[in-house]
């Protein structure tokens, strides 16, 4: 093969942990043809955005970086776009950005070799686009994971939930899920390389259907937990229509089975999840909530918000606001509504202002943190677990993990320093709304 080592790329993911697992998998597609990966655009041949379309600042992000290197083109410099912002404007960016040879939505990346073979043979441009048809996953034994203790594992891609505001139905096809069979090689493949910590990823996770029918997603959860080796085992985001109580009693039951829900509610007033067609009611959701706080172990729950949905009133978000003081999350992201191409929201009327919208999340933001100051602080005094995840040289503290998924830095005798990726016993001495600080005890 001719000079393997100056086929060279620069890769840029923006957007979820889906996107960033695929980045793994594209950077190991790329390595096994020859390809070198750098840390600059300036020493890459090859320019690849891995992108996100979920908001509008997201999608906005890529074209961006597109305007900023355009010039490199002029040194023979090629640019891809891969990802939700690549299946969602398909040929259109060839015209907004003629600089790009490659676009290819996710769907699409087993075809990643043979479209590198097309560039490098002169062709200007190619493309992979999904037409919501495609059935298979992109498993590919060359997976390029970064980090050496914890690592993904794609139980299910794509949607079929169509949320009322939601691009990835369209930027990432069907709901497609994984054999419970591959999806447990992997992890024992893993664990034999010496991970401990397991994150199980989908658009919904929990949505899972072994396509054998050997499985339920539960008890994917409680084999992957039981695999000799591995200690931790997390998934999101879960959907809380497919939320059954299967999976907190597998919680319950499997101590490597991290006691944290990511459970996205987007709304605490049931007319505005109707609107949104989420496919729950609050006391739906509710009820969910009631089946984690009744767990024999406790389980940190969090979630994800959206304000000023079109026709959100003030009592809508009130509920929204009362929902938090319900469940009292430990940590909440959220989002001001951003009308989406293709979506059916955005046809909807009484659109928020912008400003309320802000207003609002303000407000919002602004509870959440007195809420996250009080759960946090109940720690301190408390042992807890962490995965050791690096140090924080310019504080001199160790930055560790807890199972509930919470930061907890801590400091070390000089005598006794951990190393990363090991499990230690903590001490919490203090809190803040979104990290615990300690003193490690052994
Ligand atoms: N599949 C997950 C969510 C994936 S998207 C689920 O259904 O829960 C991550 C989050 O982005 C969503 O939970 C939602 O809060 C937010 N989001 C999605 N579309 C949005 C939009 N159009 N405007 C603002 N936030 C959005
Ligand atoms: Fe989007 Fe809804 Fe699917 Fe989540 S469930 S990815 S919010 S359409
Ligand atoms: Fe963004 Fe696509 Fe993930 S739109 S959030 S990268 S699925």
């Amino acid at each position: 093969m001719a000079g393997g080592s100056d086929k060279t790329f620069y890769l840029e993911t923006f957007g979820c942990q889906m996107n960033v697992h695929d980045s793994e998998k594209v950077i190991g597609t790329l390595i096994s043809q020859g390809y070198r990966q750098v840390a600059t655009v300036e020493e890459a041949g090859l320019i690849l955005y891995n992108t996100c379309s979920i908001r509008d600042k997201a999608e906005q992000k890529v074209f961006h970086r597109l305007a900023d290197y355009k010039k490199l083109q002029a040194e023979g410099k090629k640019f891809a776009v891969l990802g939700c912002v690549a299946q969602q404007e398909g040929e259109k960016i060839f015209e907004r950005a003629p600089h790009v040879s490659i676009v290819c939505g996710s769907a699409s990346y087993r075809n990643l070799p043979e479209m590198l073979v097309q560039i490098e043979a002169g062709k200007s441009r190619v493309t992979g686009l999904d037409d919501r048809q495609t059935d298979e996953c992109f498993e590919t034994e060359f997976t390029a994971r970064t980090n050496p203790h914890r690592g993904y594992i794609t139980i299910i891609e794509g949607c079929d939930k169509f949320c009322a505001y939601c691009v990835v139905p369209f930027t990432r096809g069907k709901e497609r899920s994984r054999t419970s069979e591959s999806v447990l090689a992997e992890a024992r493949r893993m664990a034999e390389l010496g991970y401990t910590e397991i994150q199980l990823l989908g658009q919904n996770v929990n949505s899972y259907q072994d396509p054998l029918g050997k499985k339920s997603f539960a008890e994917l959860l409680s084999a992957v937990g039981a695999l000799p080796g591995i200690k931790r085992v997390r998934f999101t985001s879960s959907h809380p229509r497919d939320f059954g109580r299967d999976i907190v009693e597998a919680i319950e039951s499997e101590a490597s089975l991290c006691n944290h829900v990511h459970l996205p509610v987007q709304s605490g007033s049931t007319r505005v999840l109707y609107a949104m067609q989420r496919l729950y009611t609050r006391d739906e959701y509710l009820e969910r909530v009631v089946w984690m706080k009744a767990a024999q172990r406790e389980i940190s729950i969090t979630t994800d918000i959206i304000v000023g949905f079109p026709g959100e009133t003030e009592t809508d978000f009130e509920e929204t606001l009362w929902l938090l003081d319900e469940v009292e999350y430990d940590g909440v992201f959220s989002f001001k509504y951003s009308p989406r191409p293709n979506t059916p929201a955005l046809k909807y009327p009484d659109a928020i202002p912008d400003g309320e919208k802000s207003r609002r999340l303000a407000v919002l933001q602004e509870k959440q943190r007195e809420i996250q100051r009080r759960r946090y602080q109940r720690h301190v005094g408390e042992v807890m677990e962490v995965m050791v995840e690096g140090k924080n040289e310019a504080r001199g503290q160790w930055i560790g993990r807890t199972s509930d998924n919470k930061v907890l830095n801590f400091t070390a005798s000089e005598a006794r320093q951990p190393v990363p990726g090991s499990y230690r016993a903590i001490t919490v001495t203090g809190s803040f709304p979104n990290s615990l600080v300690g003193e490690m005890v052994i």
